[in-house]
């Protein structure tokens, strides 16, 4: 079992496959970065099962592959099935943009996956073409209902900018619950990466907008996760994820695995330790010690909140956000 100093057990392991996106999404990665990793410091699929079977075998339950876009990854389903195979009770999910799960939905479902997140943040094709940059919204369309087809739980995240897709919260919200998926709205986080001029909409801005329009309660907090959960009378739930609030880092339960290696104990800090060399050695016992330290070092809460400190240097497509 995996716990840190504040007595938080660590259960849940994001893991980026690439760095690499078909997208250019203005919050996350506004422009091609200036070098990509090169191929061969991936780590390959064999590696990182190998990362894999070590956290799980140390408590790990939940799994979720992110990237940049996973899905840009060729044979993302081989990966799948292999931690599927070997811990047929793991949880595992995938986070998405949803362009190529037209082509993949079903092969990513019969590998073993089981819950997608998908990022939708508007139904107006001008508007996704400028926040995504790129022409993609019938595609994601397409692919949010191959998804939900082929049986995969499906959840959509959307981030609400200001002047840019604010007027989509409440269509945003039916759309959601007209296919049965949960909408979580993500509050955008600051970060160098992103075009300037950026600003988001603070949850409660978000949940006085719904409530004009819809009556819902606030349910308890996700058992495991950062959302804030909401209920409408006929059983419809929704969430508001608040990174920018402290009590978002009381109940974490994950680590990060870049595609290169490195574990990182909170998104928001630079502090990372490297497993390639220790999984490239076969060496279990030094991968063991490095994960148990990272997660010993987990640091209690991110910075944001305190004055001064309102962005982050790091890309989240780089940590899977
Ligand atoms: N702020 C908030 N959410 C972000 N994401 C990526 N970058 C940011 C950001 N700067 C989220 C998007 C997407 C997921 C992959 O990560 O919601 O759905
Ligand atoms: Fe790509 Fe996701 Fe970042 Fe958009 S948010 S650029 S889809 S990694």
């Amino acid at each position: 079992m995996l716990q840190d100093r504040f007595e938080r057990k660590v259960t849940y392991l994001r893991v980026s496959v690439t760095e690499r996106c078909n997208f250019r999404c203005r919050y996350c990665m506004s422009e091609k970065p200036f070098s990509w990793v090169p191929k061969e410091n991936l780590l390959s699929y064999e590696e990182l099962f190998a990362f894999i079977k070590i956290s799980i075998d140390n408590g790990i339950q939940k799994i979720r592959l992110t990237g940049g876009e996973p899905t840009t990854r060729e044979n993302l389903d081989e990966l799948i099935a292999m931690i599927h195979t070997y811990a047929p009770k793991v949880d595992i999910g995938l986070t998405t943009n949803g362009f190529l799960l037209p082509a993949q939905a079903e092969k990513l479902k019969n590998a073993g996956l089981q819950r997608v997140n998908i990022s939708l943040d508007s139904l107006d094709r001008g508007t996704l073409n400028y926040i995504a940059q790129k022409d993609v919204l019938d595609q994601v369309l397409t692919g949010i209902r191959a998804a939900v087809d082929v049986g995969l739980s499906v959840k959509l995240n959307s981030v609400i900018l200001r002047g840019i897709n604010e007027d989509e919260i409440v269509p945003l919200f039916e759309y959601a619950q007209g296919i049965g998926a949960q909408i979580r709205y993500i509050e955008y986080m600051e970060n160098s990466h992103a075009s300037n001029a950026l600003k988001g909409l603070r949850s409660d801005e978000i949940i006085e907008v719904l409530g004009k329009s819809y009556s819902f309660i606030p349910i308890d907090k996700e058992v495991s996760g950062p959302a804030n959960l909401y209920e409408t009378p006929q059983g419809y739930r929704f969430g508001t994820i608040e990174p920018h609030r402290h009590d978002f880092c009381a109940t974490c339960d994950r680590l990060r695995l870049t595609a290169e290696g490195d574990l990182i104990g909170c998104l928001y800090f630079e502090g990372a330790k490297s497993i390639k060399d220790a999984i490239r050695d076969g060496n279990r016992k030094k991968v063991t010690e490095i994960l148990e330290d990272v997660v010993f070092n987990k640091p209690e809460k991110n910075f944001w909140g305190i004055e001064n400190v309102e962005v982050s240097s790091r890309a989240f497509y780089r940590t899977g956000g």
